[in-house]
């Protein structure tokens, strides 16, 4: 009797969190533990089929002489992925919206689903506009919105007497109205919380009444997280938008941590680490996200990319990048490239 009420009591749970693929493709296969192997059907896209990659992340076309980066697909280690079919996702998907919101990691991933769209139906028409902080990439046709919001913190920064206040208490000043009603929300922030000195954009940061000149990054990223994850308990409508959240990029400056001691960045790296395991392991930050994302009440989908993409110590544009010849940028990826992969892993998801 008692095990005959603990099952329907199990059954009743999982009746009320499942019924969303999202959950039901991720209990089957875990896609982000994996390997890189070489396909010759690689790249997605190329400049050629992509006009409309930003400078900052064409390294082809800012003269990247070797192309072997462009020939890895991510073979997950217990099932395959499914190949990317745009057309299938603007049909399935037509009417409704996809937004990034994030850094400039949330760019690059936002280029890469326009590119792996458009280069798979190259003929369907789209405009492509900017207005603020809002860029949107519509497949007219089809109606799909494919949208990106710049917005490093996801809290507010506000302009006040004493100066630039980062608030870790509030969001778009308690109304949210761009996200609200998306279909698809994939949020991202981490690499600007350590930004000090003239590139810091504030002056202040706020929790409740205390106004610091300073405090622990980590602690400050976790505050900001938990008031995104209030913000989505309280805004979001899971029969209508699906959550998710883009995952730490991860940045590769010291060789060390991939048996290289010598090297002191990512430039000359043609080939990603061999296996599935980084040796530098995770960035702690990693282990802060986990933690944070499982308080929030409501179904928020991690991509948990930051493991793969530590692979891919070859995959960024180094001095092909934005500062071209006299800029390093281990930070950011080469498209085609890396966020490829995490587009195709969120396709799949969605599917
Ligand atoms: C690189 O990583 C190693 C291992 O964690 C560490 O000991 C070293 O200080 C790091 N080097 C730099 C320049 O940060």
């Amino acid at each position: 009797m008692l095990f005959r009420s603990v099952l329907i009591l199990l059954l009743l749970i999982f009746s009320v969190s499942g019924g969303s693929t999202v959950a039901d493709a991720a209990e089957e296969c875990n896609f982000f533990a994996g390997s890189w192997v070489v396909d010759e059907s690689y790249p997605l896209y190329t400049a050629a089929s992509c006009p409309f990659v930003e400078h900052e992340f064409s390294c082809v076309k800012n003269g990247r002489p070797d192309l072997g980066y462009t020939k890895y697909r991510w073979q997950p280690l217990d099932c395959d992925l499914t190949r990317f079919d745009g057309k299938l996702f603007l049909e399935k998907f037509r009417g409704k919206s996809i937004l990034f919101v994030g850094d400039s990691l949330s760019r690059n991933q936002w280029q890469s689903l326009t590119c792996m769209l458009h280069s798979t139906v190259p003929n369907t028409p789209y405009t492509l506009t900017r207005v603020g902080d809002v860029s949107t990439f519509t497949f007219t046709e089809y109606e799909v919105k494919v949208m990106l919001e710049r917005n490093v913190f996801l809290v507010d920064v506000v302009k006040e007497e004493i100066g630039r206040v980062l608030k870790l208490d509030t969001i778009n000043g308690g109304s949210a109205k761009l996200w609200e009603g998306i279909d698809f929300l994939i949020f991202n922030t981490w690499h600007w919380w350590n930004r000090r000195g003239p590139s810091q954009p504030w002056d202040y940061i706020q929790i409740g009444k205390e106004v610091l000149k300073d405090m622990d990054r980590m602690v400050a990223f976790e505050k900001a997280l938990t008031t995104w994850g209030r913000w989505v308990d309280l805004n979001i409508d899971p029969r209508k938008s699906k959550v998710f959240f883009q995952g730490i990029s991860p940045s590769h400056y010291n060789g060390t941590l991939w048996g290289e001691p010598r090297a002191k960045s990512c430039a000359g790296q043609r080939e990603p680490v061999a296996g599935s395991i980084y040796p530098g392991g995770l960035p702690p930050v990693v282990a802060v996200l986990k933690a944070t994302l499982s308080k929030i009440k409501k179904s928020i989908h991690l991509l948990d990319v930051t493991e793969l993409s530590l692979l891919r110590k070859d995959g960024h544009p180094s001095n092909f990048g934005l500062g071209g010849r006299i800029g390093l940028d281990c930070s950011h990826w080469c498209l085609a490239g890396v966020p490829d992969t995490w587009n195709l892993i969120f396709y799949n998801l969605i599917i």
